[in-house]
């Protein structure tokens, strides 16, 4: 079965074609778009900058993903978009382009769950994801926890009560004069320097899941204040400590979550699961106890390789959501 997978929730605009066999899926061409230079002006994503590009944009980006997977138009077997969460004005771009190509076509059509997405893009470089698992879905927009159980089952375990984590190294990256997107600059700035030269806070020490990020922000904020913009090895120091801060956070919930809910296996996935120090740090204090996949760096931020993989998964169960679908910024997770 060959699906044409598109996404357009946030600043991608992207289209990709994937074949699927009984669950195994091959990723056979895909194309994004990334509006990167449109916001970075700003330091964060302009919600209508972001539409109109896509309206621009996403004929285009279909035609190339299927020029890229060598296959015709009359050759596909379904269609998945990214239906939410996301900002309502892009995933409208998306869900209306999906709806006229399923229409045109006489083919099904699956709307599915950003969130749920991410966590399915290990499944375009390994044969199968094993359940039940832990999925962390860290982002720009979302910091999320799940206990995956099925295929459109499962639960969510905790978030952000505040920020997400990509978010908050956006803005501190911004305040320190780096480039968007913060959390890549924060990683490249960090580089030599001392991840315990400043002592940042570690927001909800307790138990319970959830994460927060903003009080971080704040002392990262009030620190620049008090001793002035970092420059050269103190850039350096701050970076480090301040991703130490945010990796140690995101490490320290996964762990407990894991063990809460006896799970060996953790999948993650979102932008900021492209950064080395998390990946480095969860499979160190993970080791013994907690399979950790992580998806290429490339397959990490937004893709409709993903959209794709899942829908076909759906559409392989005979789903068709139709000319009903439509698109929905606040999207629950499937099942909560
Ligand atoms: O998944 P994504 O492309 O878009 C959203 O759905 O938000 O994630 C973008 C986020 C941004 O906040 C960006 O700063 C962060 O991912 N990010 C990183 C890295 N690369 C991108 N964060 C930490 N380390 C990185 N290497
Ligand atoms: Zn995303």
């Amino acid at each position: 079965m060959l699906v044409l997978g598109i996404e357009s929730s946030c600043d991608e605009c992207a289209a990709a074609v994937v074949a699927c066999d009984s669950g195994a899926i091959r990723l056979l061409g895909q194309r994004i778009a990334s509006q990167i230079p449109i916001h970075a002006p700003y330091g964060g994503v302009v919600p209508e900058l972001a539409s109109r590009d896509h309206v621009r944009r996403i004929v285009q980006v279909i035609a190339e993903a299927l020029d890229r997977a060598g296959v015709g138009l009359r050759r596909i077997d379904g269609f998945g978009v990214t239906a939410g969460p996301g900002l309502i004005g892009s995933l409208l771009i998306g869900v209306s382009a999906a709806k006229a190509l399923a229409y045109s076509s006489a083919k099904p059509l699956v709307g599915v769950n950003h969130l749920e997405a991410h966590l399915h893009a290990v499944r375009l470089e390994r044969a199968a994801l094993d359940l039940p698992c832990l999925g962390l879905v860290v982002s720009g927009g979302h910091t999320s926890l799940f206990e995956l159980q099925g295929l459109g089952r499962g639960q969510i375990l905790g978030r952000t009560r505040d920020d997400a984590a990509g978010e908050a190294l956006d803005k501190v990256a911004k305040l320190l004069g780096l480039p968007y997107p913060g959390g890549l600059a924060i990683e490249r700035a960090a580089r030599g320097g001392d991840p315990a030269a400043i002592r940042f806070p570690r927001p909800l020490p307790g138990r319970q899941l959830d994460f927060s990020f903003s009080g971080l922000k704040t002392a990262a904020a009030l620190h620049v204040k008090r001793e002035g913009l970092p420059q050269g090895p103190g850039l350096a120091d701050f970076a480090a400590s301040f991703q130490e801060a945010i990796v140690d956070s995101l490490v320290r919930k996964t762990l407990l979550a894991a063990r809460k809910r006896r799970l060996a296996r953790v999948v993650v996935a979102g932008g900021v699961a492209a950064n080395l120090r998390l990946r480095e740090e969860l499979e160190r204090r993970g080791a013994g106890e907690i399979e950790c996949l992580f998806p290429s760096v490339a397959l990490c931020t937004d893709n409709a390789a993903m959209v794709a993989a899942l829908a076909a998964s759906y559409l392989e169960q005979g789903r068709d959501d139709g000319l009903a679908l439509d698109a929905d910024a606040m999207l629950p997770w499937p099942g909560d």
